[in-house]
């Protein structure tokens, strides 16, 4: 089936090679926004008036978002299936009070808003503000041929980087984010890394080309487990047997230096905290669905382990540090992508990810 082809070359490099569109209320504060339009090209196809002051800003779908004050207008190319917050594309209109963008120019968008006025965000941690806002969830997500979005959120595209990659940073982003969160402390290292979804890739291959010392993966399911066997890095099953073969890999050091905990799953958090050496470091990606009980006196206290945490990116840190690398050539996304689907095709896009799938991207007019 065509959509189910993998992309380009669909091939991994080596590690020697170096929903939905919810009306939601928008911010108070929001004073501009772009639509995103994910049919490029069609023949029928009309921009919308541009938002104004004051007046809801219309998707091509004809839902309405919230949105308030001067507005611009992105023709989005791509997005990912998963999440509704993960899309790049091209601007089509932009509003009267936005200055730094131009129609035409190409953007990835960021999915969290933050207030920009709390302490968090006026001390350079904007990440973790309480007032973000998160495109998808507090206002309308990129599941439609065309939306609005404030213009904070629109990151301007190298002229290098593609469209399709664009839609693909906010999530890389989340594994760079991480390693940046443990101090890019990964070269020489041994790295252990849970979860071979989209994030817990793009660490271990991040990982591997910073020098890790050896990288292990675990993953329970064997398509994924594959993929990150093509980043030439080792895999294991989720079990057991983590802890012994960290330890085996690490030798006299007793476990791996640093782990990256990218699966979310409540019972891979303590066999991480095992599986890493006294004075290790435990940085966490996923978000358990339930409280983790972690033996503090054990393993905080009387083995030294640092446990971090992320949310998000660092605005705009980690942007930066993502496009530099993509931009050297030294980090490429594209094969992260193993489905392309149409942007109608949402539902079976949701079916491919619970499975043999990485990422899915829709794409507008895919014929
Ligand atoms: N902290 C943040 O800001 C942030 C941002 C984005 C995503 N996330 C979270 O990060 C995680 C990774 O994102 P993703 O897009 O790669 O998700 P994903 O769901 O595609 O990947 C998670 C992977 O973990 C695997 N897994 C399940 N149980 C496991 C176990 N016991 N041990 C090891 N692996 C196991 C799954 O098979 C899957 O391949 C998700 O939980 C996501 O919600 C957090
Ligand atoms: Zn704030």
């Amino acid at each position: 089936m065509p959509h189910r082809q993998r992309s380009g070359s669909g091939r991994l490099p080596t590690a020697a090679q170096g929903r939905t569109s919810r009306p939601g209320r928008c911010p108070r504060t929001l004073r501009a926004a772009a639509s995103l339009d994910l049919t490029p090209g069609r023949p029928d196809h009309q921009p919308n008036p541009p938002p104004t002051r004051d007046q809801g800003v219309r998707t091509h779908e004809g839902s309405r978002q919230s949105s308030r004050g001067q507005g611009c207008r992105v023709r989005r190319r791509c997005a990912r299936a998963e999440g509704s917050h993960e899309a790049a594309g091209t601007i089509v209109e932009v509003g009267a009070g936005v200055e730094n963008l131009r129609v035409g120019d190409r953007v990835a968008l960021e999915s969290h808003l933050p207030c920009g006025h709390c302490f968090a965000c006026r001390t350079g941690d904007a990440h973790t503000c309480e007032r973000t806002q998160i495109l998808g969830m507090h206002f309308d997500g990129v599941f439609a041929e065309r939306v609005a979005v404030p213009h904070r959120i629109c990151v301007p595209l190298p002229d290098g980087v593609p469209l399709e990659t664009g839609a693909l940073l906010e999530s890389a982003g989340v594994a760079v984010h991480a390693i940046q969160r443990a101090g890019y402390s990964v070269a020489g290292r041994g790295v252990l890394v849970s979860g071979a979804g989209p994030v817990g890739m793009v660490v271990a291959r991040l990982a591997s080309l910073m020098g890790a010392a050896y990288v292990m993966v675990i993953e329970p399911n064997p398509f994924r487990r594959a993929e990150a066997e093509r980043l030439g890095v080792i895999t294991m099953e989720p079990g057991d047997g983590v802890t012994q073969r960290s330890r085996e890999l690490s030798g006299h050091r007793g476990g791996a230096d640093v782990a990256f905990e990218c699966s979310e799953a409540a019972s891979a958090l303590p066999t991480l905290f095992d599986a890493v050496r006294r004075e290790g470091t435990v940085v966490t990606v996923g978000h358990p669905g339930r409280p983790v009980p972690i033996d503090v006196a054990a393993q905080i206290n009387k083995r030294g382990i640092t446990p971090r945490g992320i949310f998000g990116r660092r605005l705009w840190e980690t942007w930066e540090q993502t496009l530099l690398l993509l931009n050297s050539g030294r980090l490429d996304l594209d094969w992260l992508i193993t489905h392309r689907l149409q942007l109608s095709q949402v539902d079976e896009a949701m079916e491919l990810l619970t499975g043999d799938a990485c990422k899915v991207l829709l794409v507008p007019g895919l014929g």
